[in-house]
């Protein structure tokens, strides 16, 4: 296989590599000749998406952590290195939002966000990058984030600040590791169709795609592709930057514009004159 992205034999971690975005992610990984760890709290999911994976011909292990429990999480990549080798690259994937109007939003709901979208990264980030600093080795991050982090989150805006806080950690995390050659960089999806967050009937969805450019959800390979970019030697140059992978949505803000819809007609307000 042609090594174009640089990923054949180096060692990813992928925390929530069982389901989604991160099961495509491992399977990208692999397929480009990455070994790789999944990690997830449901050990069978792991261990389903390492057994793919190594049916792909590259070294594959399942771990189960809580990555909300930041002393294990820490144990885990210990435990990671000392099973599977020193690992070069992390795909940081995993997160949800809990629902709540801000009036009513509790502190614990607050927490509960930061920890399972925020901080847990920071934690599992630090530990790496002490890892390849004291192995003299440059390395490569990618959390993913939300385009909810990049517009407005209402009704669960403790997720979309906790997004937020990861597009600027990236940001200070890049700046204070690149004399280590660590690179860290974020992906930001927009609707992705995952077993979580599964498509609709097909009305609702042509309805609220209806202002999206790009008319249709991503899929979790359109996010994995953004993430193995970031990760390889594709992106040498770059680091602290988010990438929103959302089909058009943040570029469009659709007061002001106006779109053709499905069916004819058009939404948005008309352009001056129109
Ligand atoms: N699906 C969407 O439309 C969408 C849109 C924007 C952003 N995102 C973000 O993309 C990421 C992936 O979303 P997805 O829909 O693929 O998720 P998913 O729920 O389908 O998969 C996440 C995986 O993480 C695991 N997990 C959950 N909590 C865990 C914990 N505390 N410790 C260890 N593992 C845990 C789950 O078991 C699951 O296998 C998340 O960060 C999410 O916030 C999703």
């Amino acid at each position: 296989m042609l090594d174009m992205f640089g990923m054949a034999g180096s060692r990813y971690l992928i925390l929530g590599g069982g389901q989604g975005m991160g099961e495509a992610t491992t399977r990208l990984i692999a397929s480009l000749g990455g070994n790789v760890a999944v990690v997830d709290l449901d050990l069978d999911r792991a261990n389903r998406v390492a057994a793919d994976a190594r049916a792909l011909g590259v070294c594959a292990h399942a771990f189960s952590v809580d990555v909300t429990d930041a002393e294990a999480l820490v144990a885990t990549i210990g435990e990671i290195e000392d099973t599977a080798g020193p690992i070069d690259g992390m795909a940081s994937i995993i997160g949800m939002a809990a629902w709540s109007s801000l009036l009513d939003m509790t502190t614990d709901i607050w927490d509960l966000d930061h920890n399972r979208n925020l901080r847990y990264f920071f934690v599992a980030a630090q530990e790496l990058a002490r890892r390849l600093y004291q192995r003299n080795a440059p390395g490569s991050m990618v959390a993913v984030a939300s385009v909810d982090g990049i517009r407005s989150a209402p009704n669960h805006a403790s997720y979309g600040a906790a997004k937020a806080g990861l597009m600027n950690l990236v940001k200070s995390m890049a700046v204070e590791w690149a004399d280590g050659g660590i690179r860290v960089n974020c992906v930001a999806p927009g609707g992705i169709v995952t077993p979580r967050v599964p498509l609709t009937d097909a009305d609702a969805e042509a309805r609220s795609m209806a202002l999206l450019p790009m008319r249709r959800r991503g899929f979790p390979d359109d996010i994995a592709k953004a993430v193995a970019y970031f990760l390889s030697d594709m992106s040498p140059y770059v680091t602290g930057q988010t990438l929103a992978v959302d089909g058009g949505y943040t570029a469009a803000g659709f007061l002001g514009r106006t779109l053709r819809v499905p069916g004819g007609g058009t939404l948005g307000m008309p352009k001056e004159g129109a």
